[in-house]
């Protein structure tokens, strides 16, 4: 459920781009787009563990063989050499990122948390929420970083 608490936090902190979604009525193509970029700006799982089974270079960097590595996927979605204005959070961006990881352990569970977000966050929206306290918390593990707690206000009831 990361994806969808810290989703929906960043569109609290973004209020243009929320509008801006809003006005497209969070149809399924502006809402698919929206959610790559929630996922690419605040991934809710942040790092991927690899052991170099062979000696390799990483730019300047040798790595021995053996060496386990730590691999900041949220670093990555903000590669100013990959990404325009890495940290502004800009949900018509399109473009590839790594909140699901690359290759072999690609995430089995990807297209199950994409659908649930893009089904869940405009059923949320239409609801009109506003955060109901200040004080946001993550909670981080070695390898989650998620809202812990999003408390919100529905200002109005969601049309069926
Ligand atoms: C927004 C939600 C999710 C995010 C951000 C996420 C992220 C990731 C990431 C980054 C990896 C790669 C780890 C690595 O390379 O070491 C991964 C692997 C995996 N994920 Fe997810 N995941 C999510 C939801 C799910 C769900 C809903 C399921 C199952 C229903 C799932 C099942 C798996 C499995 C089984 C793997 C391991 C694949 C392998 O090693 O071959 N994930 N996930």
């Amino acid at each position: 459920m990361g994806l969808i608490a810290n989703g929906l936090y960043a569109l609290f902190r973004h209020p243009e781009e929320r509008d801006r979604l809003e006005a497209t009525g969070c149809d399924a193509a502006p809402m698919a787009t929206a959610v790559e970029e929630l996922l690419r700006y605040d991934p809710p799982v942040h790092i991927a563990v690899r052991t170099a089974l062979t000696e390799a270079e990483v730019g300047d960097t040798r790595v021995p063989r053996g060496t386990i590595l730590t691999l900041m996927l949220n670093a990555a979605n903000r590669d100013p050499g990959v990404y325009a204005d890495p940290h502004r959070l800009d949900l018509r961006r399109t473009g590839r990122h790594l909140a699901f990881g690359l290759g072999p352990h690609f995430c089995l569970g990807a297209p199950l948390a994409r659908l649930e977000a893009q089904l869940m966050l405009p059923a949320l929206l239409r609801g009109r929420p506003e955060l109901a306290e200040d004080r946001v918390t993550y909670g981080c593990g070695f390898v989650a970083r998620r809202v812990q707690r999003l408390r919100v206000r529905l200002t109005r009831r969601p049309p069926l």
